[in-house]
């Protein structure tokens, strides 16, 4: 029996009936609990893993407010979250050959990959059976972990910030930008207009845009993000200035922006991940040709657009999930020589857990949220830690 956080739905109930389904009101540390979880054996092909430090996640914020789905209620009336994380390993099965105890490992949230590696379902969410990394230890298969790239440069913190937005923004750039290279080859333009909208998937994909030479702007309300951005060459630019696009208005006015910024030309490639009022705004900032990809729908689940308007303008919408597995280690590579993360201040204990989760939802972090779990860290961790 180890120590891990669960959401029921009963308790997402209770938090849904306080706040008269106001999910504006809703306090996420009152549905994410601490509570107990029986590890299963470690089989033939199992690690038995320590878990030192984790990110929060959005998905958590999803499954306590059942916003999209309630994926606590159709997993029987209770998860266990938590699919980013890194640790140590303790043991493993007889067949494993990559880990031995020791070493450090990342997770990917791959829940069980289709013919291709790409994932059917997510880990610790809607996978059957699945149980989250938001504990003290886990069991979990060899093929669910990477070996975490302690010497690439970056802090411990920062490594805990990568597992799962990492793979994510790999995925949604080597996407898109193939997607505008079919449309549009490097012989008639070597450089591309990257925009991604506020959230720390979008800041690593723009990290990417700009480590290939790419012109990256990242439209954020939040000055603290959009800082640590431009000292990447990252251009900032204010959502809030453009009332994160209530209004027609608003949409028109940022897109003017965004043609002040490049020339008239444009936006070649758009990172929403939010949807909802952001989605019209990244449609009409698009240059012509331009690809607009999304794996997030934290603000609205559908879109609504005008087709005639996208085929007279060549644009492509792409969704993407996650990356395959073979992509989740090619991004890890990426750790540190492109993904430099930024990570909220505050490195939660593991016991504020809850709060870091709610101040995630208030959107009131500096940076991605990190949750130390292990109080001891093993040297090689402590070292850059
Ligand atoms: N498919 C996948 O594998 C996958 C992986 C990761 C994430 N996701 C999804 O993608 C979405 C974003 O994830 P993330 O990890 O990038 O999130 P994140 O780091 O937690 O960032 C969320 C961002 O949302 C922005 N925001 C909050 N309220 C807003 C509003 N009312 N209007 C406009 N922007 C608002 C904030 O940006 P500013 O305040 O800076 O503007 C904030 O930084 C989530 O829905 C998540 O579940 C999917």
């Amino acid at each position: 029996m180890v120590k891990a956080y669960a959401i029921t739905a009963d308790a997402v109930a209770a938090e849904r009936a306080r706040v008269n389904d106001d999910l504006d009101k809703v306090d996420i540390s009152r549905v994410v609990a601490l509570d107990t979880l029986e590890l299963p054996e470690v089989g033939p092909t199992d690690v038995h893993l320590r878990i030192l430090a984790v990110s929060a996640e959005h998905n958590v914020d999803h499954a306590a407010l059942a916003d999209t789905v309630n994926i606590t209620q159709l997993r029987g009336g209770k998860i266990y979250p938590g699919n980013s994380a890194v640790g140590e390993v303790l043991a493993v099965g007889r067949e494993v050959t990559r880990f031995k105890p020791g070493d450090i490992a990342v997770t990917h949230c791959i829940g069980e990959p289709d013919p291709y590696g790409y994932p059917l379902r997510i880990w610790a969410y809607d996978q059957p059976e699945s149980t989250g990394w938001y504990g003290e230890e886990a069991v979990v298969g060899e093929w669910q972990l990477i070996a975490a790239p302690l010497d690439c440069g970056l802090s411990f913190w920062e490594i805990a910030a990568l597992p799962l937005r990492a793979p994510t923004a790999y995925h949604l750039w080597r996407r898109a930008y193939g997607i505008y290279r079919v449309k549009v080859p490097r012989e008639h333009r070597a450089t591309i207009n990257v925009l991604g909208f506020g959230g720390g998937v979008s800041e690593l994909f723009l990290m990417l845009a700009k480590h290939e030479g790419h012109n990256a702007y990242f439209c954020s309300g939040s000055p603290e993000r959009r800082a640590a951005l431009e000292e990447l060459g990252i251009t900032g630019i204010d959502q809030k200035a453009f009332n994160r696009f209530a209004s027609r208005d608003d949409v028109k006015a940022f897109s003017g922006q965004v043609k002040k910024l490049t020339g008239g030309v444009g936006m070649h490639v758009v990172c929403d991940m939010l949807r909802g009022p952001v989605f019209p705004a990244g449609v009409a900032c698009a240059a012509r040709e331009g690809v607009n990809v999304s794996a997030g729908w934290q603000l609205s689940k559908s879109i609504q657009y005008d087709s005639a308007g996208a085929s007279v303008k060549q644009l492509t919408l792409d969704h993407t999930h996650y990356e395959t597995l073979i992509g989740c280690t090619a991004a890890t590579e990426l750790y540190g020589t492109v993904f430099k993360p930024t990570i909220h201040k505050e490195i939660y204990a593991f016991e504020d857990l809850p709060r870091a989760m709610h101040e995630m939802h208030l959107n009131t972090q500096t940076g991605i949220p990190i949750i130390r779990v292990a109080n001891d860290l093993p040297a090689s961790v402590a070292a850059i830690a």
